[in-house]
């Protein structure tokens, strides 16, 4: 069978922090064991509370950060070899969050596209001003604006300047991280619309994490639903945003998205803070705060069960959690 465009398998980052007292050193678990695939042309969308680690597998994946263990894969080659490291940043590309601060502020919008152009594209120089031209058309910048640096444009026209920087080296994946949420609403949704144009007409595979569920559902074919570090839930978005399995997903998901008011009710509210990662909770780290918890959830971190087509990770849906006689507390 063929490798998938992007595999990702048991990614962990730990990071090393100081404690309070002197000479101690803390770990901060930002991912314990993600693991998922994406296709040519599809999106997965990550979401999780913030601090769930979602930046931490962006620049994972972007080989920004080397992982504690786990690997990725674009097209079966490790991110983290050495050889090849031009082509995997051509074909893997990022956009940021904060549009003005990704953007260098001495160069003009043009020069920001001609450099991917030059160094990772290899483009001749000839063809390079037609290239860039077609680009900015693409994405919607008026051709006599180019030569403006990025504090004379707008935050909308600002991250249409940084996804045309991401796309002009051509990639397959596009890793966005909170894309919009910098911008006010009229401009979030003119920059959906932009994303959800270039993934028809160019073909792109997108990782997407936002806060915003509605994005998630145009935009995703698969949902990733993180916290703490740890996946909870993995499907297809309708199915996941419809019906979620897990007691955080259900919390985080159903009080917003859920139409029916009466059944929203149903749906217990996101209680407590999210602990935090440098002592993450025991077995299920989200059982300090799920009403369903049972005394399993405390000892033993969830195995992935499959519930029709989505994976979630939860003693509810495991076997020898439902054939003991376990009950909530
Ligand atoms: N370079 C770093 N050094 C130490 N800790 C880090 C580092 N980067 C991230 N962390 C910690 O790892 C955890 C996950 O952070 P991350 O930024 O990945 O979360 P996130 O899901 O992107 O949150 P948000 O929604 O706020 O952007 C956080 O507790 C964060 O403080
Ligand atoms: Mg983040």
């Amino acid at each position: 069978m063929s490798s998938p465009l992007l595999r990702v398998r048991g990614l962990v980052k730990h990071f090393s922090v100081k404690g309070d007292l002197p000479l101690v050193t803390k770990t901060v678990h930002a991912l314990d064991g993600i693991d998922f695939d994406l296709n040519p042309h599809e999106s997965i969308g990550v979401v999780g509370e913030s601090g769930s680690g979602k930046t931490t597998l962006a620049r994972c994946i972007m080989s920004l950060y080397r992982p504690t263990a786990g690997d990725v894969h674009v097209h079966g080659r490790s991110v983290y070899r050495r050889r090849g490291k031009r082509a995997l940043l051509k074909n893997v590309q990022m956009v940021f969050q904060d549009p003005g601060g990704s953007l260098n502020p001495r160069f003009s919008a043009e020069r920001s596209l001609l450099e991917p152009l030059l160094h990772l594209a290899r483009m001749p120089r000839r063809e390079r001003p037609a290239a860039v031209r077609a680009l900015f058309e693409l994405v919607g910048i008026r051709p006599s604006d180019i030569r403006k640096l990025p504090h004379q444009f707008s935050g909308g026209q600002q991250q249409r300047i940084a996804i045309a920087r991401a796309i002009a080296p051509q990639p397959e994946i596009l890793i966005l991280d909170e894309p919009t949420s910098a911008l006010d609403l009229s401009l979030q949704a003119q920059v959906i619309a932009l994303l959800m144009q270039l993934r028809e007409e160019l073909g792109l595979a997108y990782v997407l994490i936002t806060h915003d569920l509605s994005v998630v559902r145009q935009l995703c074919d698969q949902l990733l639903v993180m916290y703490l570090g740890r996946p909870v839930e993995l499907g297809p978005t309708a199915d996941v945003l419809d019906g979620p399995n897990h007691p955080y997903s259900q919390a985080l998901i159903g009080s917003v998205l859920i139409p029916d008011p009466t059944k929203r009710d149903l749906v217990p509210p996101l209680v407590g803070e999210i602990p935090s990662p440098t002592a993450p909770p025991s077995g299920c780290r989200f059982h300090p705060r799920c009403q369903h918890a049972m005394t399993i959830c405390a000892q033993e971190a969830p195995e992935a069960r499959r519930v029709e087509q989505v994976q979630t990770w939860c003693h509810l849906y495991s076997r020898s959690a439902q054939e003991s006689r376990d009950v909530p507390k």
